[in-house]
C-alpha cells in the first residue's frame, strides 16, 4: 500500500512487513526518510533532520553546500553540492554538467507500467508512486519510479530521464537507485568468481570509502554480480538486518557502497557509467532499468526468500513459469563436437528407456563446426553430420517419446564464416584496430536494426524446420571492441546498452512468436545468470562446472537469490571434465536435484552401475520437484563456512512437508553423528522422518541426528511429512 501526507509531505510503501518511506525536505528535495521493518506512524518527517543545527557554530543555518552534503537523497546528483556518490550526470549543449533536482509532482496508481524494451517485475496487484523532480535550467525531469505487490517484501525502483530542455543533452551516468542510511558498523555481501567458479559468497566490512562492485563486460558476467547487500554484524541466515539491491539487467553494471564522513552510507545501483553516454533529444526519454530492494529482519534467509517469491510471481513468464521442466540430456559433455544423426539417436533411444525426456543438441550441428574455431553465423544444419536433415533427426527423437532442444550462440560472428566473409562490418569493432578476438569469434554489432532482423529470422528458419521445443542461448565471450560502423560519432557511447536492449528484443519476440518454446539462457556456463535473462526464460544454466562438489559453492551464491526452479543443475560423467573428480553418481544427483534436473554424458559409455540409477534418480526428481519449485528455501549449513558439509532444506508453503538435502563433502574420523537444526516449520505440528515422529519445535530448536556417512562426497535426501 502506498499513502502520501499531504501534512508531512510524506509518502509510505508499506508491503507485507517492510516500510518504505520518503518525503520531502523543504517542499523541494526528495529526501530519504526511513527503510526497514513495516511502521504504523505516518509521523517520521524529523528523520529528514531538517531542524538540526548546523554541526559547525555558523550564522548561516542552512548553506545549500552543507545541507546537500548531508541530506538523505533519494536520488542524488552532483554539481551543486552532494559530494558523495552522484545518480545522475548529464552534460549540456554548452558542455557543462551540474543538476539540482527538485521536486515537482507526483502521481500513485494501481499496478505497475511496463518499462519500454527492458525487462522488468510484472503484477496488476501491485501499487506505484511515481515522482517527478526536475533541473529547471536544462529542463531535465526525473521520474523516480516505486512499486510494491501485494504479495511481496520487495520495493521496486526504476528512473525514468526526459529531456524537456530545448537542446540535446548526454546523459552520462544514470544510476536506477540508491539508498541513503545512517552506518549501522554494516558489512557488505557481494557475489564473485570466475569461470566455472561463479557466484562464491564474498562478505566484508563496509570501512570509509567505497565498496564496489561491477561488470564492463558487457554481461552480467561470471567475475561479479549485479547484486549488493549491506548486512549488520550479528546476521545469519535467520537473524539480523539485510538492505539487499539486485539489478534487472544482464550488461554492464555498477554497484557501489559508499560509507562517508558522517557515518552515512549510499548504496547505489545501475547502468556501468564508463562507456556510457546516451544522446538525447530535445523531448526524448531514456528508461533506466529496474532495481530490486529487499530488506529483511530475519538474516538472508528470508531475504532469499523475497527474491526467490518475487521473482517465481512476478518476473519469470510463459507457459513454463510453474510448471516441472522435461528432465533432459544435452550432448556437450556427452560428446562436444563429435556427433552425428546416427550417434544422437543411439544416446537419444538409450536415454528414453532411461525415463530422459528430451534430448538437446549442443554446439556443433551448424555450418563447418567441428571446433570452436568457427562457422558461428552460419545457421544452416551442416548435413555432413546430420544425414537426412534436421526433421528427419528431430521426428526419429519424437517417435522415442522425447522432446527435442537446439543449442544457439546467436550474437556471435566467427572470422571463419560465410557470415563474416559477406558483411565484415557486422562485428563491433574499433576503426584502424584489429579486433580483440575471444574463443575465436567476435561479437555482432546488434545496435543495427537490420542485425537483429536477420539473427531473429536465421533462428526462425531453424525452429520452423523441425518441431523443436527447447532452446539453449548460448553468448560465450565478454564484450570488446566497443566500436560500430553503424552508429554515428556521438552516439557510440551508446553501443554496450543497445546491445543489451536488441537481445531483450530478440528474446522478447522469440518467447512472444514460440509460446510452447522452453528457453535456456547461459553464458559460458553462468555469465548472465540475472533477473534480466529470467524476464525471457524461466531457467538459466549455472555453471560449466558440473563436478557436484565444486556445484556447492556455486549453487549455494545462485540460490542466495533465484529460485531453485530456474538453476541448470546436470549430472555428469567422472572423472568430471573441469576438475578431474571422482564423486558418487547418487550425490551428483542430489545435488542436481536442487535445480532444474538433466544429464550432461551419453548414458551408452557410464559405467553400467551409475546408468542402472537413472531411472530411479529421475523418479526422486519427479517426486520432490513440485516442493523444489514452489516450496520455501533455507540454507541450513554452507561448506564454504564449516569446509565439511553443505546442507539445505525446502519447506512446502503450508508446511506440511519438506526435504532436506545433506551432502557430507570430507568424512572425519571418530566424530559424533551430526545434528542439524531444520527451519521453517510449524512448531506444534508432529512430523514423521523414516517413520519416527518429532515434534516440528524439537526439530528446529534442538535439531535433528543425523545418521553417519562413511566417505568423502556422500550425499542423503530426508524427507520430513507432516503426520496426520
Ligand atoms: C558454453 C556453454 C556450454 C556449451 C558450450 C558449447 O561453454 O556453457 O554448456 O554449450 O558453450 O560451445
Amino acid at each position: 500500500m502506498i499513502t502520501y501526507n499531504e501534512n508531512t509531505k510524506i509518502f509510505k510503501l508499506d508491503t507485507k512487513t517492510t516500510s518504505y518511506v520518503l518525503g520531502l525536505a523543504d517542499d523541494k528535495y526528495v529526501g530519504h526518510v526511513y527503510y526497514g521493518k513495516k511502521l504504523e506512524s505516518t509521523d517520521l518527517g524529523y528523520l529528514l533532520r531538517l531542524e538540526e543545527p548546523p554541526f559547525v557554530p555558523s550564522k548561516n543555518l542552512r548553506e545549500k553546500v552543507t545541507f546537500l552534503d548531508t541530506c538523505p537523497m533519494e536520488y542524488s546528483f552532483s554539481g551543486s553540492g552532494d559530494f558523495r556518490e552522484s545518480c545522475i550526470t548529464a552534460t549540456t549543449a554548452e558542455g557543462q554538467q551540474g543538476l539540482d533536482l527538485t521536486y515537482v509532482s507526483h502521481r500513485i496508481y494501481t499496478g505497475k507500467e511496463a518499462l519500454d524494451s527492458l525487462p522488468a517485475t510484472w503484477g496488476a496487484d501491485g501499487e506505484t508512486l511515481e515522482i517527478t523532480m526536475e533541473d529547471e535550467p536544462t529542463g531535465i525531469r526525473v521520474l523516480l519510479s516505486y512499486s510494491v505487490f501485494a504479495d511481496s517484501d520487495a520495493v521496486i525502483r526504476s528512473v525514468k530521464v526526459i529531456n524537456g530542455g530545448k537542446e540535446a543533452v548526454y546523459l552520462d551516468r544514470v544510476m536506477s537507485a540508491c539508498l541513503d542510511m545512517d552506518n549501522e558498523n554494516y558489512d557488505v555481501l557481494s557475489l564473485h568468481g570466475s569461470w566455472a567458479r561463479e557466484r562464491h559468497m564474498e562478505r566484508q566490512s563496509l570501512g570509509y570509502g567505497s565498496c564496489v562492485t561491477e561488470s564492463l563486460r558487457g554481461e552480467s558476467s561470471h567475475q561479479d554480480h549485479p547484486f549488493l547487500a549491506l548486512l549488520t554484524k550479528n546476521c545469519t541466515q535467520a537473524e539480523g538486518e539485510v538492505y539487499a539491491m539486485n539489478f534487472v539487467y544482464s550488461g554492464n553494471f555498477l554497484a557501489k557502497a559508499q560509507r562517508c564522513q558522517h557515518d552515512t552510507v549510499r548504496m547505489v545501483m545501475g547502468i556501468h557509467p564508463e562507456n556510457f553516454r546516451w544522446k538525447l533529444e530535445a523531448g526524448e526519454s531514456f528508461q533506466a532499468p529496474e532495481v530490486v530492494c529487499v530488506y529483511s529482519d530475519e538474516g538472508l534467509g528470508k531475504m532469499s526468500r523475497t527474491f526467490h517469491d518475487l521473482y517465481r510471481n512476478h518476473l519469470i513468464r510463459g507457459k513454463y513459469k510453474d510448471q516441472i521442466r522435461p528432465v533432459l540430456v544435452n550432448s556437450w559433455e556427452a560428446a562436444y563436437f563429435d556427433f552425428d544423426t546416427e550417434q544422437l539417436l543411439a544416446l537419444a533411444k538409450q536415454a528414453a528407456e532411461l525415463g530422459i525426456e528430451m534430448l538437446v543438441m549442443d554446439d556443433g550441428w551448424f555450418g563447418q563446426r567441428n571446433s570452436d574455431e568457427g562457422s558461428l553465423g552460419d545457421w544452416t544444419v551442416n548435413e555432413e553430420k546430420l544425414k537426412g536433415g534436421l526433421k528427419y533427426l528431430v521426428d526419429e527423437v519424437n517417435a522415442l517419446g522425447m522432446k527435442f532442444g537446439i543449442w544457439f550462440e546467436p550474437e556471435m560472428i566467427s572470422p571463419d564464416s560465410d557470415l563474416y566473409r559477406a558483411h565484415p562490418d557486422w562485428a563491433l569493432q574499433l576503426k584502424g584496430r584489429t579486433g580483440s578476438m575471444a574463443r575465436a569469434q567476435y561479437v555482432l554489432d546488434l545496435s543495427r536494426p537490420e542485425m537483429v532482423d536477420y539473427v531473429y529470422e536465421s533462428l526462425c528458419a531453424v525452429l520452423r524446420s523441425a518441431n523443436i521445443e527447447y532452446v539453449k542461448w548460448d553468448m560465450n565471450r565478454p564484450l570488446t571492441d566497443i566500436g560500430s560502423t553503424y552508429l554515428p560519432a556521438d552516439r557510440q557511447g551508446e553501443l554496450s546498452h543497445r546491445y543489451m536492449l536488441a537481445v531483450y528484443e530478440l528474446q522478447e519476440r522469440l518467447t512472444r512468436d514460440f509460446p510452447d518454446l522452453l528457453l535456456e539462457n547461459c553464458s559460458s556456463g553462468g555469465a548472465r545468470f540475472d533477473p534480466g535473462m529470467l524476464y525471457y526464460s524461466p531457467q538459466i544454466w549455472c555453471s560449466d562446472d558440473t563436478d557436484a562438489i565444486e556445484r556447492l559453492a556455486i549453487q549455494e551464491g545462485t540460490q542466495l537469490l533465484y529460485p531453485l526452479s530456474t538453476i541448470g543443475a546436470h549430472v555428469s560423467d567422472c572423472p568430471n571434465h573441469t576438475v578431474g573428480r571422482v564423486t558418487p553418481f547418487e550425490t551428483r544427483g542430489i545435488v542436481a536435484m536442487a535445480g532444474t534436473f538433466g544429464y550432461e554424458l551419453d548414458p551408452r559409455k557410464i559405467p553400467a552401475e551409475d546408468r542402472e540409477k537413472i531411472p530411479g534418480q529421475i523418479e526422486d526428481y519427479k517426486k520432490y520437484a513440485p516442493l523444489i519449485q514452489k516450496g520455501d528455501y533455507y540454507r541450513i549449513s554452507s561448506y564454504q563456512d564449516n569446509h565439511l558439509f553443505d546442507c539445505y532444506e525446502i519447506v512446502s508453503k503450508d508446511k506440511s512437508e519438506a526435504v532436506v538435502f545433506f551432502i557430507q563433502v570430507l568424512n572425519e574420523p571418530n566424530y559424533r553423528s551430526r545434528k542439524i537444526r531444520l527451519q521453517g516449520l510449524e512448531e506444534k505440528a508432529t512430523y514423521l522422518i523414516d517413520g519416527k515422529s518429532y515434534s516440528g519445535e524439537a526439530l528446529m530448536s534442538a535439531g535433528l541426528i543425523l545418521q553417519r556417512l562413511q566417505g568423502d562426497f556422500q550425499a542423503q535426501i530426508i524427507e520430513v511429512r507432516l503426520k496426520s
